[in-house]
């Protein structure tokens, strides 16, 4: 038995935050951005949305290309580090939301390898024959812990759902192949939220200091960015007997274009091999992979058959990689 992704959706708030805007909020310009990140906009959450919100719909898109009703739903996996409240699980908000009353619900927080974990965790049940019908989504509202005082953070982050519905199937010939996940607690001074935990309770303080923000050493995230993603990519393909060169597309987590392209150039992959979406969603951390796997899937540039590679790298640190026979 092996898990597939049957179908993708996907849900974008309809506010959007442009370059020129962030010139108004911070010294930027849309050069910097552009040229930096390859970000043009992003969507923005509206006030009083929560991440149930968005993935919510992210999942009723999946469910309806899939014909599938929320009560044949036996797990939902929500991999967010923007949780509508810290208890309970935004999991099982969106179960209300849906109806799914037969399945049960959890989170995890990986940050921008969340999708992959969840993923993993899906493919796992299925494996196992835990569940026959899963739903992996990634939401994040990453507005609501940005500093919009801090242009080295204010420019990157966005909000976003995206869902992937994952079925049994009996098919050797499709399916997930195969999953790689690391983690290095070493570098969790990278990136971080400190408050609201238990470290650093929600505290007068800890808003004076903007410790309810995300904090991040970008060009030191940034240098180590490309060679884990490569190491974990050829490690998963190894572990196949596949190269670069078998991949029909790659779908990476959207941090940073010149991160995407930097992977491309050394694995050789051709520019029509790779999936750039940052421009239009930023970087929306758990949702950002199935944001562009949908984009690529509704957009006519996934076939069956293709042998798609995705990876991920993020806070702090994860990253991961994995092998799909679409
Ligand atoms: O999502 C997963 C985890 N995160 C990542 O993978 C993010 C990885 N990091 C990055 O994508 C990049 O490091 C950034 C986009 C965050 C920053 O780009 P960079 O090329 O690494 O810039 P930098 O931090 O080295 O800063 C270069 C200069 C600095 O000015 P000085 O010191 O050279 O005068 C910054 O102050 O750019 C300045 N700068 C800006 N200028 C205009 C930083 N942010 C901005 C900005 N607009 N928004």
């Amino acid at each position: 038995m092996k898990a597939k992704i049957v179908s993708t959706g996907s849900y974008l708030p309809e506010k959007i935050l442009t370059n020129k805007d962030l010139e108004k909020m911070v010294d930027t310009n849309d050069e910097w951005i552009t040229q930096r990140t390859g970000i043009k906009i992003r969507h923005i959450a509206q006030d009083g949305e929560v991440t149930s919100d968005l993935a919510y719909k992210a999942a009723l898109d999946a469910l309806n290309s899939a014909n599938v009703s929320p009560e044949e739903i036996d797990v939902i996996i929500v991999a967010t580090v923007t949780p509508d409240q810290l208890l309970p699980a935004t999991a099982l908000f969106v179960q209300e939301k849906l109806g799914a009353k037969n399945a049960f619900g959890f989170d995890i927080n990986a940050a921008c390898s969340g999708f992959m974990y969840a993923l993993s965790v899906a493919d796992a049940y299925i494996r196992s024959n835990m569940a026959k019908k899963i739903l992996v989504i990634g939401a994040e509202i990453l507005s609501r812990i940005t500093d919009y005082q801090d242009r080295s953070t204010c420019v990157i982050f966005a909000d976003g759902a995206a869902c992937v519905l994952v079925e049994a199937t009996e098919n050797d010939d499709e399916g997930i192949l195969g999953l790689r996940l690391r983690s290095d607690g070493h570098y969790t001074d990278l990136m971080e939220v400190p408050s609201p935990g238990s470290h650093k309770p929600c505290s007068k303080e800890a808003i004076e200091n903007r410790d309810i923000y995300i904090k991040m050493k970008g060009n030191e995230t940034f240098k180590m960015s490309i060679r884990s993603i490569l190491e974990v990519s050829e490690d998963v393909l190894n572990s196949l007997d596949l190269s670069f060169k078998d991949i029909d597309l790659m779908v990476s987590h959207q941090a940073n274009r010149r991160i995407i392209e930097g992977v491309a150039k050394r694995a050789k992959l051709p520019e029509e091999k790779t999936i750039i979406t940052i421009d239009k969603h930023a970087n929306t951390a758990a949702a950002s992979i199935p944001l562009a796997l949908d984009w690529a899937n509704k957009n006519g540039k996934i076939k069956k058959g293709d042998l798609i590679l995705l990876n991920s790298f993020g806070a702090s640190l994860t990253w991961s990689a994995g092998v799909i026979r679409w």
